[in-house]
């Protein structure tokens, strides 16, 4: 089975947890593209919470109705896509530069649900490079910073992510800064030193956060929890 195919598995397979009348966190990726559609297909009276303009825009087209992130008490229920799945379902997100608003909407909710291909599966983080948000405002000196911390963790200076129109921009204005590819040994001190850093608005770790994960295989959807 392919990768795409795994990943639309997956994304079927969390489809099938939406109920009617629940507000639903719909998240941004290829994985969360094809759990967008088969949501979408359902035709169930819900409102999705979107967490890029990208699967903003995907949902308006299937006929999802939206509601913006203070328009909703909280979510029942959010489906979203990773880079990686490790140990206790920790996770790196933001390949696709929505990790901002992924998190706010993962933490407004009350289940959140990872789908991923089995590739994503690690036995420990950091083979996929680690975004971080950064402001636009003095963005290279708190890259320097980002390289600071970087060797205290025995990792490499970041990089900032460019495209082929120049730097990469987020919904929220912001660039992104990522750490290239490195076993990362102590997760929830790396988060804590990055979140303390003047600049950063948030980084790729999600932990503690994925309540489940719905893995597609060869051999079928696999669920893990923590
Ligand atoms: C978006 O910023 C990311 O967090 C995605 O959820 C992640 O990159 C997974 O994307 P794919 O489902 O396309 O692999």
């Amino acid at each position: 089975m392919s990768a795409d195919d795994q990943k639309r598995i997956a994304g079927e397979a969390a489809a099938q947890l939406v109920e009617a009348g629940m507000v639903v966190g719909l998240g941004t990726g290829s994985t969360a593209a094809w759990f967008v559609k088969a949501l979408a297909a359902r035709k169930l009276d819900i409102r999705g919470v979107p967490t890029s303009e990208a699967t903003a825009n995907l949902a308006r087209e299937l006929g999802i109705p939206l509601a913006a992130l203070d328009d909703v008490k909280s979510i029942d229920l959010t489906v979203d896509g990773a880079d990686e799945v490790g140990p206790g379902l920790d996770l790196i997100k933001g390949g696709g530069a929505a990790l901002l608003r992924e998190k706010l909407v993962w933490e407004a909710s009350k289940r959140c649900v990872v789908i991923a291909d089995a590739a994503k599966k690690v036995d420990a983080l950091g083979r996929f490079p680690l975004p971080i948000e950064v402001v636009r405002f003095g963005h290279v000196h708190t890259g320097h910073r980002l390289a600071d911390i970087a060797a205290e963790f025995d990792l490499l200076p970041p990089r900032l992510r460019m495209a082929d129109r120049g730097i990469v921009i987020t919904d929220g204005g912001n660039v992104i800064y990522d750490l290239p590819s490195s076993v990362i040994a102590e997760p929830a001190a790396l988060a804590a030193a990055l979140k303390a850093v003047t600049g950063v608005v948030d980084h790729g770790l999600f932990l503690d956060l994925a309540d489940e994960a719905l893995l597609g295989t060869d051999q079928g959807v696999v669920k893990l929890v923590p």
